[in-house]
């Protein structure tokens, strides 16, 4: 199975989640910043990014906007925040307009317990991604 991680990232956080997932699956996990569109396709895109003022940042909405659903079979989300899920429902909102599937379970960890949420961040990557 061909799987993605990309994220955008300010203070850190969601970047901590995305290598913690990426160590468990043994890719990369790679910011929209570097690499603001995909170079190959995947069977699965794990996509992360975090609410700044309510809002996630123009640059992650417009890589949702962007993603070319030939290119992906399936995206499953993860965000941090202080409270706030809204990240997830926007980027499915705009993933799911675009005929992109997108799992129904999602990752959450909150910002203040980043450290203790890795073990299950990559429990969760791992559920979906068979050991191979
Ligand atoms: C300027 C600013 C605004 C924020 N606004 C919100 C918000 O509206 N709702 C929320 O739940 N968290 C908010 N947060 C918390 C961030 O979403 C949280 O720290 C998140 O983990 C940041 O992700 P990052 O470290 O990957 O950038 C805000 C943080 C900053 C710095």
């Amino acid at each position: 199975m061909n799987v993605a991680i990309r994220y955008f990232s300010k203070l850190g956080h969601t970047k901590d989640i995305a290598m913690a997932m990426a160590e468990e699956l043994g890719v990369k996990a790679i910011s929209i910043v570097d690499e603001p569109s995909l170079a190959e396709a995947y069977d699965l895109l794990f996509l992360g990014g975090a609410p700044y003022a309510n809002i996630m940042d123009s640059k992650l909405s417009h890589y949702a906007k962007e993603l070319d659903p030939t290119k992906v079979k399936k995206v499953i989300l993860f965000t941090t925040s202080n409270w706030s899920r809204r990240t997830v429902y926007a980027l499915r909102k705009t993933l799911k307009e675009k005929g992109i599937e997108v799992e129904k379970e999602y990752f959450y960890a909150h910002m203040l317990n980043i450290k203790n949420r890795i073990p299950e961040a990559k429990k969760f990557v791992r559920k979906f991604v068979s050991g191979e």
